[in-house]
């Protein structure tokens, strides 16, 4: 399946109940050709109404965070696990992670990265590991399927709470060394 149908396909989704209350599907953005992959856990409000995903506060950050170590919305590509916003912000339920995660397995397989960071647990556990503690393996990294994956905190949470900062700043730098060390284009 190429772009365009993946696209249409899950602008109609009724795979999960996320369907009946969403404004926008929230597909993605970047470049399709992107070596470097952000993925959240679903859409907030904002996202939900511009069809963006990380447009709302928590993005406003995540656009601090990559411009740290150089990188933009315009060389790396965003999107979430789930597509469709959970009512009131509630973490996805795994039925509704599972409907959802053909679409962005998809797009990885499309995009090829080099590089896929999760930003919070919801993600870490859904695409490293099960068990992903987040603050005891944010900034790690496994290598699989010829994919580099690591996770940090999600920007949510570090607009919650400011003491979490210092370790992902040491996250970004690790970013930063991976993307040097394996010549990904940014
Ligand atoms: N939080 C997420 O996980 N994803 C978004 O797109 C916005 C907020």
């Amino acid at each position: 399946m190429e772009w365009n149908e993946l696209e249409a396909i899950c602008g109609q989704c009724t795979r999960c109940p996320l369907c009946q209350t969403r404004h926008n599907v929230v597909f993605g953005v970047g470049p399709r050709d992107a070596d470097v992959m952000f993925i959240g856990e679903g859409p907030g409000e904002q996202e939900d109404l511009q069809g963006e995903p990380f447009v709302g506060p928590a993005g406003k950050l995540l656009d601090d965070m990559l411009s740290i170590i150089d990188l933009s919305r315009e060389n790396v590509y965003i999107a979430n696990i789930v597509k469709c916003r959970p009512p009131r912000n509630r973490d996805p339920e795994p039925a509704e992670q599972e409907a959802c995660i053909p679409f962005l397995r998809h797009q990885v397989r499309l995009i090829r990265p080099k590089i896929i960071v999760c930003l919070g647990r919801i993600a870490a556990t859904r695409l490293i590991h099960p068990e992903f503690l987040i603050t005891q393996e944010h900034g790690k990294w496994i290598y699989r399927n010829g994919v580099w994956m690591s996770a940090m905190f999600h920007p949510s949470a570090l607009l919650r709470d400011v003491n979490k900062r210092p370790e992902t700043f040491d996250d970004l730098m690790s970013i930063r060394e991976k993307i040097r060390e394996t010549g990904a284009k940014v």
